[in-house]
């Protein structure tokens, strides 16, 4: 069984998946944390994200264990790798050599979710089932602040919107793998909905297909 789960960033798709995956068993793969992961290895070769070439260069050295290893570092949530990760996640190249780790990730016996933004259109367009979770931007925005302050982090939420708009924009326009529902995929707007109640309807989903 797998389970795609797609959707703009702030939208909820992470703790639905981690919700979805400890109600089910299936393994969980975060792909966001994996294009996180190349950002911060170029980082820490002191690697420019626009310098393409070199970025290619280097990337098929790392390893699917260093790869891993990396995804459990806190500073790919930093915010240089924030500010990067856009930018080294529209290299076809990247896209490319992340591509077989993530679905040999997807053929897990157990059952496997991914959540990212082109599982159901590129990694797993035969998945069992694909969910694309969408809110609305001030409402992402809004639930992206809140947190910002629970962590004890300074916060703006007109300056917060922003970069979530432009984000949006950016992830939606790119030519490669834009961030789109998949051609089947059941759309989950969770703007009026608590977690529980977004966990609710994606169980329901997979109880009806299983
Ligand atoms: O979900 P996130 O914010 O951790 O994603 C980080 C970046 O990676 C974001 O710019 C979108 C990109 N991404 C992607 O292009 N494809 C995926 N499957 C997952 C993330």
């Amino acid at each position: 069984m797998i389970i795609a789960i797609d959707g703009p960033s702030g939208v909820g798709k992470g703790t639905l998946a981690k919700l979805l995956a400890k109600k089910t068993g299936y393994e969980y793969l975060d792909t966001g944390a994996l294009y996180r992961a190349v950002t911060l290895y170029m980082i820490e070769k002191g690697i420019d994200c626009d310098d393409k070439d070199s970025i290619i260069n280097q990337i098929t050295n790392i390893s699917d264990n260093e790869l891993l290893k990396l995804t459990a570092n806190p500073k790919i949530r930093e915010e240089e790798v924030s500010i990067n990760v856009s930018k080294i996640a529209v290299y076809q190249e990247v896209r490319d050599f992340l591509y077989d780790f993530q679905v040999n990730f997807s053929k897990n016996p157990k059952g496997a979710i991914l959540d990212g933004r082109d599982i159901g259109t590129v990694i797993c367009p035969d998945a069992d089932i694909k969910l694309f979770i969408t809110a609305s931007p001030q409402v992402r925005a809004l639930r992206r602040h809140k947190e910002n302050k629970e962590k004890g982090l300074e916060s703006d939420y007109q300056e917060v919107f922003r970069q979530l708009k432009a984000r949006d924009e950016r992830d939606a326009s790119r030519n490669i793998a834009p961030c789109k529902p998949a051609d089947g995929a059941i759309i989950i707007d969770t703007s009026n909905l608590s977690r529980e109640q977004v966990l609710e309807k994606a169980m329901k989903i997979i109880k009806n297909k299983s």
